[in-house]
C-alpha cells in the first residue's frame, strides 16, 4: 500500500492546514460540543478540587482542558504532535509550556517533569489505534507521581445511545462507500469503546480505575432537539445520579502500586 491510499494514522490527523481553526469551530457558539464542554468542566472542577502540583495535558490539541486547568495548578504542560493544534494553543494558554512531541517517536521521560499530580487526556483515546491507545496508558502511567491521577475521557461509549445511532450510521456509510466504490476515511466509521475494555487497557498499563462518569446522555444529534435548560436539567440529573450509560466517560485512574519514586522516574520502558 502506499503512502499516498493508506489509512491516516490517527497521529497524522490533526495536522492539516488550519486543522486547529477547524478544529476550533467546533466549540464556537452553542452547538452539541459547546454544551458537553459545560459538563466536562463541572466534573472536572469535581475530580480536581483538592489536587494541586505538576500538571500535563497529553495531546492538548488547542488547549480546551489545558488552559481551564492550568490556574489551579504549581506547574503546567502541554504535548502534542500536531504543530496546528500547537499553535492555536499558545494564543490560549497564559502560563503553560507546550511541547510538540510524538508519543511513538520520543520518550517523554527526558522532559523534567517525571512525577506529575495529574495528567488530563481528553478526546484522544477513542480514535486512537490500539498500539498507540496502549503506549499512552503505559506511558502516562509511568509518568504519574505515587498519588497522581491521570484523568481521560472517551468520547464514545459502547453503552449508550450512540451505539444504535452508530450502527444506523455506519450501515448507510458502508453502503455508501460500496456503491462509489471509495476508501473510508479515517472518521467515517465512528468508534466506541465499552467501560470494560477501557479497564482492561488499564490494567494492562498497571493503572486502577478509582471513579468512572458518565454524561451526554442525550447523543448528538438528539441534543440539539431539547432547550439547552432542559438538556442541561436531564445531563445533570444523570450526571449525578452517576449512571453510566451517557455517550461520553470520564475515568478517574492512579498507579495499581506506586513504587518507588526512582522507579517513576525512571520512565517508561
Ligand atoms: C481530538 S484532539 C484532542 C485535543 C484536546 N485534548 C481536546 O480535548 O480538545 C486529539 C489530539 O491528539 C494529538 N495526538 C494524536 N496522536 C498523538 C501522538 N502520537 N503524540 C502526541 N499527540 C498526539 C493530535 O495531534 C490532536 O491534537
Amino acid at each position: 500500500m502506499t503512502a499516498l491510499n493508506r489509512k491516516p494514522l490517527y497521529t497524522e490527523s490533526h495536522s492539516g492546514s488550519g486543522y486547529g481553526d477547524r478544529y476550533e469551530a467546533q466549540y464556537a457558539g452553542s452547538g452539541f460540543h459547546s454544551r458537553v464542554w459545560t459538563l466536562e468542566q463541572q466534573i472536572l472542577l469535581q475530580v480536581v478540587k483538592a489536587t494541586s502540583g505538576a500538571y500535563m495535558d497529553f495531546a492538548c490539541g488547542t488547549g480546551r482542558v489545558l488552559s481551564f486547568l492550568e490556574a489551579r495548578m504549581q506547574t503546567s504542560t502541554g504535548i502534542d504532535v500536531s504543530a496546528e493544534m500547537l499553535q492555536k494553543a499558545r494564543q490560549r494558554v497564559t502560563r503553560s509550556r507546550l511541547l510538540q512531541v510524538n508519543l511513538l517517536e520520543e520518550n517523554l521521560d527526558p522532559l523534567p517533569m517525571a512525577c506529575l499530580d495529574l495528567i488530563t487526556a481528553f478526546r484522544f483515546f477513542l480514535n486512537a489505534e490500539d498500539d498507540l491507545r496502549r503506549t499512552a496508558f503505559a506511558c502516562l502511567g509511568s509518568l504519574l507521581a505515587p498519588g497522581g491521577r491521570l484523568v481521560f475521557n472517551i468520547h464514545g461509549n459502547k453503552l449508550s445511545l450512540r451505539a444504535p445511532l452508530v450502527l444506523l450510521y455506519n450501515g448507510f456509510k458502508s453502503l455508501y462507500y460500496a456503491v462509489a466504490k471509495r476508501q473510508p476515511g479515517i472518521f467515517s466509521f465512528r468508534r466506541h469503546l465499552s467501560r470494560r475494555q477501557v479497564l482492561a487497557y488499564l490494567k494492562e498499563a498497571g493503572l486502577v480505575c478509582e471513579s468512572t462518569y458518565s454524561y451526554a446522555f442525550i447523543p448528538y444529534p438528539l441534543a440539539s432537539l431539547f432547550p439547552e435548560r432542559i438538556w442541561r436539567a436531564i445531563e445533570t440529573l444523570l450526571v449525578n445520579k452517576r449512571l453510566l450509560f451517557g455517550t461520553h466517560l470520564i475515568f478517574v485512574c492512579r498507579r495499581a502500586s506506586t513504587g518507588s519514586s526512582a522507579a517513576v522516574l525512571a520512565g517508561p520502558q
